[in-house]
């Protein structure tokens, strides 16, 4: 049986090609391609630079080290995210303080934010969530310092603006799942230079004149040749990513069943298509019986990791929760064959 993964990258002969320069080019290590990487991207989302690196991990690690947070400062992230925030604000010896999410939207709910927030808090991680802008404008309005991880929503925007434009810093990554692919990969955008000079010099430890500690977080230039020419054809990802979204709207519609939630003034880019419903475990079971990979679309929300209570929405969107596959290279019959099981269960 032919099975529909619940991702799947789009590489095509560009890439191919692109790849292959580099590796004629000799220059397989940080080099110009990843300068030009760096500049297409911070020209996307309108901001004055960015510094390409390993992961999105590592873009959060390096983000927390140049806003100096450090033993004891807190951080607030939602609960409703993958380890990746929690773990770079342990890198760095701080203490994550967890916020609850909105119902409607899966992203950090700002009431609940502002009720976390202490003296100790020195910034907030605001992941957008599967592709569908946070509430970024009221978030930034409480004036801590924003971290926009677009991890999930390279291309969206809010109130016609690109996400990553807001944070005084924002992350990316190009995991192979993600948006645009490098295999493995990330960046850190933002409007203040210096911030971004202070990232660039921690993130290759070289023919450095002082002893600090350092690290080797560097992209290669085969992968920004990669994010190059995934970047270039963004709008058309994005493109096809609505238009199956739009396909699954209709059949949700016709059936009464609830769709995704997108706001008047936010742009989604459906990095995942997210449904609720009570039958979560009948529809994993018969997606596993007809090939398809549906998700939960966290694993396991983070409170669950640290043995706290007190999350009711990111709890209901845990146990309430399907992430149906949706990425440019589905076929339209693929999109078909992935409605089916869901037809049969939910309606
Ligand atoms: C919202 C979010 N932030 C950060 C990351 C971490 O990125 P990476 O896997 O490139 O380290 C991910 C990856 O899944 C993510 O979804």
């Amino acid at each position: 049986m032919q099975m529909i993964p619940h991702s799947r990258p789009t590489i095509d002969y560009e890439e191919v090609n692109a790849a292959v320069a580099v590796l004629q080019s000799g220059q397989l290590a940080q080099g110009e391609q990843v300068l030009q990487f760096e500049k297409a991207l911070a020209s996307l989302i309108g901001v004055g630079g960015a510094v390409a690196v390993s992961s999105g991990t590592a873009a959060l690690h390096l983000s927390l080290l140049a806003l100096e947070i450090s033993e004891g400062d807190e951080v607030v992230i939602p609960s409703f995210v993958c380890p990746a925030l929690l773990n770079a604000i342990r890198y760095v010896r701080a203490v994550p303080v967890l916020a609850d999410i909105n119902r409607e939207t899966f992203n950090i709910a700002v009431r609940d934010l502002k009720r976390r927030v202490t003296r100790k808090t020195k910034a907030v991680i605001v992941p957008h969530m599967f592709g569908l802008p946070a509430d970024i404008r009221n978030i930034i309005a409480l004036g801590i310092p924003v971290i926009e991880d677009c991890a999930q929503a390279l291309g969206s925007r809010y109130e016609g603006v690109p996400t990553g434009s807001f944070g005084v810093l924002s992350v990316f990554s190009f995991y192979a799942t993600k948006v645009i692919c490098t295999g493995e990969g990330g960046m850190i955008a933002a409007n203040d230079l210096q911030l971004l000079e202070k990232i660039r010099d921690l993130r290759d430890y070289d023919e450095k004149d002082d002893g600090r500690l350092r690290y080797n977080y560097k992209l290669t230039g085969l992968q920004a040749a990669l994010g190059l020419a995934q970047l270039r054809k963004l709008p058309v990802l994005i493109g096809r990513r609505r238009a199956i979204a739009g396909q699954y709207d209709k059949f949700l519609r016709e059936y009464h069943l609830s769709m995704p939630v997108c706001p008047p003034d936010r742009e989604h880019i459906y990095y995942r298509y997210v449904i609720r419903t009570k039958h979560v475990a009948e529809l994993l079971a018969a997606g596993r019986d007809a090939g398809i990979a549906y998700r939960r679309p966290v694993f396991k929300p983070l409170h669950h990791y640290l043995g706290m209570t007190g999350y009711p929405q990111t709890e209901a969107a845990f146990l309430e929760t399907v992430s149906l596959p949706i990425y440019p290279s589905l076929s339209d019959t693929e999109v078909k064959t992935i409605l089916h099981p869901v037809r049969s269960i939910l309606k």
